[in-house]
């Protein structure tokens, strides 16, 4: 695992956007894992600025995004489908057919889930997973106890994620309190993995999740038995992290990150 500190929000996202550009022009038709949340939208807002100046382009790429919630349609305001298509999918080009969420309104959803993993062993599957974590240390909607080598599949969320995501529902208490998500065991066969996190709230969890021991109470940890995970945080994510001056030095020295050297002007 490696963890990038970066100097504020905007430039940990701009990072994350650069290496994920870097992805799509090495490989068009790259398989992108997409990931939701508020730290999410400005990430999505610099890649489709980047493919509104003719610098990306997402013609041939596919994307599965990690989760969904059990009972909203599609078309709810609320859906991470209309979060996709509104932050993402209706700003770049990307063929909205290439674009696959597990849905949450299926009539069987057992049967759902096995098709998601299906359809994305059959694109070969994800070379770059993008990942935020949620308060209770998940990634997706993995909740603390989800078996480290779970698949897609239902799953009830825990009173902190139902806190956290509850004010972005118009009623709060419309919000479902269950979702379909890749599992852990999905997560870490991608490629690659990138975990974008930003902001002091995130900062206990996040060093859990980088420094403390593997535990399925925090989902996240398991990142660290992938052989290509990168952290990337900001200050404030940062600061309860114990290596930070090693990642720092990381950063500056490694030959892989000298281009990117500009960011921490
Ligand atoms: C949701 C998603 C997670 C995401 C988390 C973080 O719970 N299921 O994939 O990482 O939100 O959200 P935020 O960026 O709003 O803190």
């Amino acid at each position: 695992m490696e963890v990038i500190i970066m100097p504020d929000e905007r430039k940990a996202t701009l990072l994350s956007a650069r290496l994920i550009a870097a992805q799509i022009r090495r490989k068009p038709d790259s398989t992108l894992g997409l990931a939701t949340g508020r730290t999410m939208e400005n990430l999505y807002g610099v890649l489709a600025e980047m493919h509104r100046k003719g610098e990306l382009d997402f013609s041939l790429c596919r994307s599965f995004n990690l989760d969904e919630y059990i009972g909203l349609p599609e078309n709810d305001p609320n859906s991470y489908r209309s979060y996709m298509n509104h932050h993402l999918f209706s700003k770049v080009n990307m063929d909205l057919r290439n674009t696959h969420l597990p849905c949450g309104c299926a009539p069987d959803l057992a049967k759902e889930c096995e098709e998601y993993e299906k359809r994305i062993a059959e694109c070969g599957g994800i070379d770059l997973q993008l990942l935020g974590i949620g308060r209770s240390g998940h990634i997706g909607f993995n909740e603390p106890l989800s078996s480290l080598a779970s698949r897609t599949r239902d799953k009830a969320l825990t009173p902190t994620t139902i806190q956290q995501n509850a004010p972005l529902f118009p009623r709060p208490e419309d919000m479902p309190k269950r979702a379909l998500t890749m599992g852990v065991g999905t997560i870490l066969e991608a490629k690659r993995i990138l975990m974008l996190v930003t902001g002091a709230e995130k900062a206990e969890i996040v060093a859990k999740a980088v420094e403390g021991p593997i535990t399925s109470m925090v989902s996240a940890t398991a990142l660290q038995l992938h052989p290509k995970c990168t952290v990337i945080v900001d200050e404030s994510a940062a600061e309860h992290l114990q290596g930070k001056e090693y990642y720092r030095w990381i950063f500056r020295n490694e030959p892989e990150w000298q281009d990117y050297q500009d960011l921490l002007d």
